[in-house]
């Protein structure tokens, strides 16, 4: 007897029942199916439930900006089941012990399942951490020296671990802050960390990939000739861009000031990439970095980079879908299918018997007014106030339970999700 049964799901064309056993996918049919219980999805889109690769959930030690309570139901409600936590908390998860750590403070807060990240200071914890299944290792190229990429490449060699980079070269982006600190107009944070920055740090990135043969991935990218640098070379890597990289652009932090501050930051016209380009970029991912507001009322040097995107990212994601830029089929593959592939979350990311059975489903109809205030995550700001949106997620199913419905939240214990990737020994 299955324990659930969604019926009248829109799967392309097709009306298909689910049939869910023990929070896996137990049945796809065409006929009706028997369960304990049974809920009527009355024919509205069901897709994978999403996958967030880089989020920024703040804890431990920032839980005044974001915890993995607040942060999961902030997920829970844009479509997301699974997210993948950045390691730039206070401290670092940089030690195998500081990582174990972490999977408990989410174990008994995350609403939704959770993998993570984790940083690199001692080189000798490398390898404690990889028994412990970390998506992959993230590094700033602000702070790593090339010596040290080196070094963690050749530790890394083997394991097929992603190194994960955050390019920006930092004399560059010293050298024009300089410059430019005394200017008030937000929109020269743009120029004091030029897309050069990023394209140098990139093209250095990639030298590693190709000279070890390692898999890397590269996080937010910003400006078009940073992806056709990535797609200029033959090595293992792969990329993300933001809701925030794709739609919006320097004006943007004329218009809403430090609210749009961002590292990278958002570009010109001639530089950002446009919807045309996400043919040549692997995943979307939100980058959610929550701050307060009063840090972001700060004046544009002063406030920290970051946007919370988490509650706005499918909506926005969908409107391109309702003015037909933007297949269904890649925002799956985009937000599910291949975030799962990169990382390794074997049992996530597709709508098959035997995966875990998490879905997000989607109105393509409902429109709104994207309203920060209605955000569960502690940020109440975005830069996309009061954008205009067609089609929402109204339910998300985590291993078969539901955590959202028509905008609730139901409280729920999350789990920790081990990425499949080749342990060092
Ligand atoms: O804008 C950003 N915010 N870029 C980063 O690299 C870090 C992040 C954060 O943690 O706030
Ligand atoms: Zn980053
Ligand atoms: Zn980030």
């Amino acid at each position: 007897m299955l324990d659930l049964a969604l019926e009248n799901c829109r799967i392309n064309q097709n009306i298909v029942n689910i049939g869910v056993k023990d929070g896996e996918i137990a049945k796809i049919s065409k006929s009706p199916l028997k369960a304990d219980k049974t809920i009527n999805i009355k024919g509205k889109t069901i897709l994978p439930g999403l996958i967030d690769a880089h989020v920024h959930l703040r804890e431990p030690g920032y839980e005044y900006k974001e915890n993995f309570r607040t942060g999961s139901m902030a997920a829970a409600h844009g479509g997301f089941t699974t997210i993948l936590d950045m390691p730039n908390t206070k401290p670092e998860t940089n030690t195998a012990r500081e990582f174990k750590k972490k999977i408990k403070i989410a174990s008994k807060k995350s609403i939704i399942d959770f993998g993570l990240h984790a940083s690199i200071q001692k080189l000798k914890e490398i390898k404690k951490i990889t028994p412990l299944k970390p998506a992959s290792f993230k590094i700033f190229t602000e702070k790593t020296e090339n010596h040290k990429i080196s070094r963690i490449l050749q530790i890394l060699k083997g394991s097929k671990i992603p190194l994960t980079f955050h390019c920006e070269d930092p004399q560059i982006i010293k050298y024009c802050t300089r410059r430019l600190k005394n200017e008030t107009n937000p929109e020269s944070y743009s120029l004091a960390r030029p897309s050069i920055a990023e394209e140098v740090a990139t093209a250095n990135a990639l030298a590693f990939s190709h000279h070890y043969d390692h898999p890397i991935h590269i996080c937010h990218v910003s400006s078009k000739k940073t992806l056709q640098l990535i797609k200029s070379i033959k090595a293992p890597v792969t990329c993300e861009i933001t809701p925030h990289h794709l739609l919006l652009q320097k004006k943007d932090l004329k218009n809403a000031g430090a609210i749009a501050k961002t590292n990278p930051p958002l570009r010109p016209p001639k530089e950002a990439i446009t919807v045309k380009d996400l043919k040549m970029i692997d995943i979307i991912a939100s980058d959610h970095a929550p701050h307060t507001l009063k840090e972001k009322k700060e004046n544009i040097w002063k406030a920290p980079p970051g946007i919370p995107n988490l509650e706005v990212t499918l909506k926005l994601l969908l409107t391109l879908n309702a003015k037909k830029r933007l297949k269904l089929a890649k925002i799956q593959e985009m937000l599910a299918e291949k975030p799962a592939k990169i990382f390794r979350l074997e049992n996530k990311g597709q709508i098959k018997t035997g995966m875990d059975a998490d879905f997000v489903i989607i109105d393509p109809k409902k429109t709104g007014k994207i309203k920060a205030d209605e955000f569960y995550s502690k940020a109440h700001y975005t830069p996309f106030e009061g954008t205009e949106y067609i089609g929402e997620p109204v339910m998300t199913i985590l291993r078969g339970k539901v955590i959202m419905k028509d905008n609730e939240i139901y409280d729920n214990k999350g789990s920790y999700v081990k990425s499949s990737h080749i342990t060092l020994k």
